[in-house]
């Protein structure tokens, strides 16, 4: 070994021992004569002190020992530990109550200036995150993304072993494969050997973790990571890790109870602490017309009551026109304590603003003074019918009422992404309190307003509840939730290829499509497809929850910017047009992309 000890190692006990550091320079001063370095890697940090009184030879210069040894600089130290002088213990750092006395100091390699300051030091200000991104091997170097990458690897680390005792086999399936409908765009690669032909990286390893159901394998599971060429989000990445499984003769349940065992012995083994389980459920149309999201954040109230039934009478033309189109009318009170008094007249009219950046119509008004509502609208309401809002809302003196209205999905989505600003805005989201919990009882099929096209609500492999044909059909599909977020999803699926075949025909795809594109796995369902069902945890998303980021980015080693540059190595880059020729594909001449180009991310 090169080194004794790691810069985290080192503690009282150690007093008088001659040690051996190897680790980088964080941050140097110069205390009248004498040197003081903290020394760090990735265990802590240490401080090491050039004295010329131990130091050996002595040091003709501080300046000169600070300038060999500088910033982000990569060092090897020999020294005796010993205790620092009393009232300079460091409480907040384990090897705080030592230094460690250098004797004989090398260089073993040279840093450039460092473009930001890496220390945790208070006045310390990160750059923009494309410079961190384009610098991330000196961010990773950083205390907090060192603990973000420790905390995803203790993390995976903990429900692997889990899901080894629950006897489940990793199994790796291919990156390059033909594209699965999991509702994005493919990455396409082109086959240099097949020319005109491409593979599609995969979006998910859905199918063959079914074919690996088929196969016998019972119980399978990937840290698997997965290629979608959608937009980024704070919350998602064009590149990203699924915790992915598939379970033969289950039920929803027990895909259920597996992932909250999972997740609660990776609870304990992150925090010491028992995890309440099972999580709570909540049925997908209940998320939707309470909280206006089907993965709300149920920290915090301010839930939609619905007002259709109350108002449908009301001379207001614009709810009788939504009314009688077959749109929904719904109402938030914001109590008086909690928001009815913080928000004033001129607030509203913001909230107006936003609601119609949120796809609403509008955003109707009502505030309770004397006993009664007010608003610019109050004229196209009965008294009769303004007596039953109150009830039905539970309105009290000083209440404010926002009400939407429109078509039942975007109305609700628009009224979540409002409800989700104002919980921001009134400082109702709780910090370090976590709350995980089911949304189930989906249907099998959505069905665009506009279109008119049947779409798959999750994808064509859940298995339908009931008959196709039904009004409504029911899909045993299910989303796990946290903090505002879609953690995961999962499904029971289809196993007998008749069905499958049926489903793609409702979802429009006709026989010969059918066969092209699924037909292999068609087929394989015909071979004593067991019932099967599974699901998939965003790594990423996990990660970044549990730690608070705001971003996924922040938890993942190098991930891609929010206009899916990687900054570090400039990729997508254009190909030499040799490379281009051997695959048969034409160049095209684009300008370079414009990668500072303002971009608002959502
Ligand atoms: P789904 O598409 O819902 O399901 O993905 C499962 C989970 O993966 C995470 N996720 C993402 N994370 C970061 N960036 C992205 N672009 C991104 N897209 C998805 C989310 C999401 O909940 N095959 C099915 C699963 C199954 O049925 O077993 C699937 O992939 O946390």
């Amino acid at each position: 070994m090169l080194r004794t000890h790691t810069c985290g190692d080192l503690r009282s006990e150690d007093l008088g021992k001659e040690v051996c550091l190897q680790g980088w320079v964080r941050f140097s001063r110069d205390h009248g004569g004498v040197a003081f370095i903290d020394l760090a890697d990735r265990y802590g940090i240490t401080q090491i002190v050039f004295d010329p009184e131990s130091t050996e030879g002595g040091i003709d210069s501080i300046e000169e020992v600070l300038r060999t040894f500088s910033r982000e600089s990569v060092i090897m130290v020999n020294g005796v530990v010993r205790k620092r002088v009393e009232g300079t213990e460091d409480q907040r750092n384990p090897t705080g109550d030592i230094e460690v006395a250098v004797r004989s100091a090398k260089l073993l390699n040279k840093s450039a200036l460092p473009p930001f300051e890496l220390g945790d030091q208070k006045e310390n200000v990160l750059p923009n995150e494309d410079i961190r991104m384009q610098y991330r091997y000196l961010d990773l170097r950083r205390t907090e993304m060192l603990h973000a990458m420790q905390f995803r690897s203790k993390i995976l680390h903990l429900m692997r072993q889990y899901l080894e005792s629950q006897k489940f086999l990793e199994i790796e399936t291919p990156i390059l494969g033909r594209s699965t409908p999991e509702g994005a765009r493919d990455y396409i690669v082109p086959s240099r050997v097949h020319p005109g032909s491409f593979y599609a990286l995969a979006q998910s390893p859905q199918l063959f973790k079914q074919m690996l159901m088929v196969a016998s394998m019972d119980r399978y599971f990937q840290v698997a990571r997965c290629f979608r060429d959608e937009d980024s989000r704070k919350d998602r990445q064009p590149e990203f890790t699924q915790l992915d499984l598939e379970m033969s003769f289950v039920d929803m349940k027990d895909i259920q109870d597996l992932i909250e065992g999972m997740i609660a012995y990776a609870w304990e083994g992150l925090y010491g602490e028992k995890l309440q389980v099972p999580f709570p459920h909540i049925a997908y149309r209940d998320a939707m017309e309470r909280f206006g999201s089907d993965k709300p954040d149920m920290r915090y109230g301010l839930e939609f009551t619905k007002l259709t039934d109350v108002v449908k009478d009301a001379p207001y033309k614009i709810f009788q026109t939504i009314i009688s189109e077959g749109g929904i009318v719904a109402g938030m009170n914001l109590k008086k304590d909690i928001a009815g008094e913080k928000i004033g007249r001129n607030d509203v009219d913001r909230y107006i603003k936003y609601a119609k950046k949120c796809g609403l119509g509008g955003l109707t008004w009502m505030r309770c003074v004397d006993g009664k509502l007010e608003s610019n609208i109050v004229k196209y309401f009965t008294p009769e019918i303004l007596e039953d809002i109150k009830k039905t809302m539970d309105v009290e003196e000083g209440d404010l009422l926002f009400i939407v209205a429109g078509p039942w999905k975007a109305t609700y989505e628009g009224a979540g992404a409002l409800r989700k600003k104002l919980g921001e805005d009134l400082g109702l989201v709780p910090k370090g309190e976590f709350q995980f919990f089911w949304m189930d009882e989906c249907p099998m099929f959505e069905v665009d307003p506009v279109t008119g096209k049947c779409d798959a609500f999750h994808h064509p492999f859940v298995l339908p509840q009931n008959d196709l044909d039904d009004d409504y059909v029911g899909g045993a599909c299910f989303d796990l939730c946290l903090n505002g977020y879609e953690l995961g999803s999962g499904s029971l699926r289809i196993h007998n290829a008749d069905l499958q075949r049926a489903v793609f025909r409702k979802l429009g795809l006709d026989d010969e499509r059918i066969e092209s594109q699924f037909g292999f796995f068609v087929q394989a369902l015909g071979f004593g497809a067991p019932p099967h069902g599974g699901i998939a945890i965003g790594v990423d998303r996990l990660c970044a929850i549990l730690l608070e980021k705001d971003s996924i980015r922040d938890v993942i080693a190098f991930p891609k910017n929010k206009r899916a540059v990687s900054n570090l190595d400039n990729s997508p880059s254009k190909v030499d047009d040799e490379k281009l020729d051997e695959l048969q594909i034409m160049s095209m001449a684009i300008d370079d992309i414009d990668f500072d180009e303002d971009f608002e991310e959502l």
